[in-house]
Parts: C-alpha cells; sequence; structure tokens
C-alpha cells in the first residue's frame, strides 16, 4: 500500500514514512495526496469553503518573534491601535458583507487588558448573537484566558510556531518559552475555547523532523483548526536574508493534515497566497476548506505587516470578499455564509 493510501486509512504513519511524504518530490505521488485530501474534505465538509473576517486592531507587540515584521525592536514599523468603535464598525460592515465569524487578530498590546476587551467581546455578541468571535492576541494567563471566554469568546487561536524545544528557541527571544507556549495552547483547550494552533514552514533552521514533530504534536493537542502557511523574509527583521519557505511543502502538509485529522478545520493563508499568486487556490485544492479575507480598515492594512509583499494590503473588504468568492468558484467550490464551526463542535 502507498503512503497516502496508508495515512487515509490509519490516520497516521512511522516517523520515517511521514518524513518520506513530506519529502515526496515526484509529482504522480503529490497529486494522489492532494487528491485524496480532497475527497476526505468533501465527505465532511463537502465543496463548502468557510470564511473568517480577519481584523488587525493593533500592531503594537511586546514580544520580539524574530520572523515578524512587528516585534517591537522594528523602530521602522508604524504603530496603530483600532478604537473599541472601529472594531465594532468592521465587524457591523463585515456582517452585512455575509461574514459570521469575526477574528479579532493583534500583537501582545497591553492597552487591551481583560477590562477594556471584555466588553468589548460582550458588545460584539450582543449586536451579532449568530457569529462567532475569535480572539488571535496571543500569550495570556489562564484566568484571563477564562474570563474572555466567559465574556463571549467562542475560539481562539495561536500557532504553537514549531513543536521542537530548540528550534523554538532559535525563533523566538530568550524571554519567551516553549513550556508557556504549550501551557497557553492546553488552557485554552480545557477552557472549552476551539482551538487553533498551526506551524510556519520553512522557517530558518527547520528540519523535516520538527515538521513530524508538529504533526505528532497536532495527534496529541487536537485542535479544531491548523493554520500553516510559509515563512516569509520581512526586510526589519534579522530574518531578512532568509529564504521563503517552500509552497510544495505547505501543500503537502495541508493534504496531510487533512489525512491525519480529516474534520479539522484547515485555511488556505494569506502567507500561501502571497508566496504564490495562486496559493489559495492550490491551498484548497490541497484540502483546505477555510480562508480569511481582511475586514481591517484600509488605512491601516499596509502597517500590519508580518512579512513582506503581503497580498489585499490596499483592497476594501467588500473587494476581498468579492475576489476570494470568485477565486473559489474558479476551482470548483463555494464560499459559504455560516459560522463554519468544526464538525463535531456543540454549542452550549
Ligand atoms: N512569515 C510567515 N508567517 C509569519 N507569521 C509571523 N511572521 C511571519 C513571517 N515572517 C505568522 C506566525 C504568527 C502568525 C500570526 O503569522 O505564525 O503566529
Ligand atoms: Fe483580497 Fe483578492 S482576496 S483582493
Amino acid at each position: 500500500m502507498n503512503l497516502t493510501d496508508k495515512l487515509e486509512k490509519n490516520k497516521d504513519l512511522t516517523d520515517s514514512e511521514f518524513e518520506e511524504l513530506i519529502a515526496a518530490e515526484d509529482e504522480d505521488t503529490k497529486e494522489y495526496l492532494a487528491l485524496r485530501a480532497r475527497a476526505v474534505r468533501e465527505s465532511i465538509y463537502k465543496k463548502d469553503v468557510y470564511l473568517r473576517g480577519l481584523i488587525e486592531f493593533t500592531n503594537y507587540c511586546k514580544n520580539d518573534c524574530l520572523y515578524c515584521g512587528i516585534r517591537r525592536s522594528n523602530k521602522n514599523a508604524a504603530r496603530y491601535r483600532l478604537s473599541e468603535e472601529q472594531i465594532l464598525n468592521c465587524c457591523d460592515s463585515g456582517y452585512k458583507l455575509g461574514f459570521r465569524t469575526f477574528v479579532l487578530q493583534g500583537g501582545e498590546d497591553a492597552y487591551f487588558t481583560d477590562d477594556v476587551l471584555i466588553p468589548l467581546i460582550e458588545e460584539i455578541k450582543r449586536r451579532h448573537p449568530d457569529c462567532a468571535l475569535t480572539l488571535s492576541i496571543g500569550e495570556r494567563e489562564r484566568d484571563s484566558y477564562q474570563r474572555l471566554f466567559d465574556a463571549g469568546a467562542d475560539r481562539y487561536l495561536l500557532r504553537h510556531e514549531t513543536a521542537d524545544k530548540a528550534h523554538y528557541e532559535s525563533l523566538h527571544p530568550k524571554e519567551m518559552s516553549f513550556e508557556h507556549r504549550m501551557k497557553c495552547l492546553y488552557d485554552l483547550k480545557e477552557i472549552g475555547y476551539q482551538v487553533g494552533c498551526g506551524m510556519m514552514i520553512g522557517s530558518p533552521g527547520q528540519e523535516i523532523k520538527h515538521l513530524v514533530k508538529d504533526l505528532r504534536f497536532l495527534q496529541e493537542l487536537k485542535p479544531e483548526m491548523v493554520g500553516i502557511g510559509p515563512f516569509i523574509p520581512h526586510h526589519d527583521t534579522p530574518f531578512s536574508d532568509k529564504e521563503t519557505g517552500s509552497v510544495d511543502i505547505t501543500l503537502k502538509l495541508l493534504s496531510i493534515i487533512r489525512l491525519m485529522l480529516p474534520d479539522c478545520l484547515l485555511p488556505a493563508t494569506t502567507a500561501l497566497g502571497t508566496a504564490d499568486g495562486l496559493g489559495r487556490e492550490k491551498g484548497i485544492l490541497a484540502g483546505a476548506n477555510v480562508v480569511m479575507p481582511n475586514l481591517s480598515p484600509t488605512d491601516v492594512r499596509d502597517k500590519y505587516l508580518l512579512y513582506d509583499n503581503k497580498i489585499c494590503t490596499g483592497d476594501e473588504a467588500a473587494e476581498c470578499i468579492r475576489c476570494m468568492t470568485l477565486r473559489v468558484k474558479k476551482v470548483g467550490y463555494e464560499v459559504v455564509q455560516s459560522r463554519g464551526d468544526h464538525k463535531n463542535f456543540v454549542k452550549n
């Protein structure tokens, strides 16, 4: 039996088999892997593609991750913070455009304490009770995650970035710890959030064996969503001269994750669309079932730059949703208006 069939049947492979599949270069293997990933995705989610409206509400960040364009040491980053009113307006206009999930994403900005976020979360849920609210605001303590959940947040995105401790430490400053990152993810799960984790593909120093560790970590955490995209250098970071991660390996990993965790939510990410003009379409054809168009006001779009050449920084939300709907349709899938919960998620 070939590795793709074996992975589909057992939802698992040995470490060396995973390595072989991730490294596979021949077109037949790659095409068959994507074909089976699509079949599995369609058996669960049909042709549906879910939308997430991404609101990048602050690029202030106390962290200094070596790969990231909004790291605190980047003195060239023009900082901004949306007001509560601007954030609510983004949600209102997003709702009219058909979004039923809002993702509040930002740097680790000390302004946004629990006491600031809680009334904001409550107001978004009061205005849009049929929408899911996702937070993506980095590492916090467990009681903070609990309070934000109790205020109405449904989901949390926090990429683990890499499941290898030494590799994690090579991508982050001393004051950040691998153990705390992991603790955050398990806390979020225990509290009852639908959790998204994920890793960059081709980040400096990454080896295939690290990616196998990432897969093992996904098997253990069982996140509802897995966000992956190629590493892309940013000119004002210590990694400015590093190479962009491989689109090909990103696509293989999307398919492998689809076969390993059949019902997980897999976005075709903006980084994938940046590294390759048709990256998001290719992602969908590799088994992804989520796209995350940007809902941020256009005047701040070009300030939330985690990496160079980010797409969609000049487009209105309405334009992005129109463009994404067409792109998805072109490859035979359909953007649907839905919260797009994980299949096994039971709303209480
Ligand atoms: N290239 C690609 N992805 C990046 N991210 C941050 N910086 C980069 C980069 N240079 C990703 C990280 C982070 C997410 C919000 O964006 O994985 O968790
Ligand atoms: Fe933003 Fe195409 S998705 S312009």
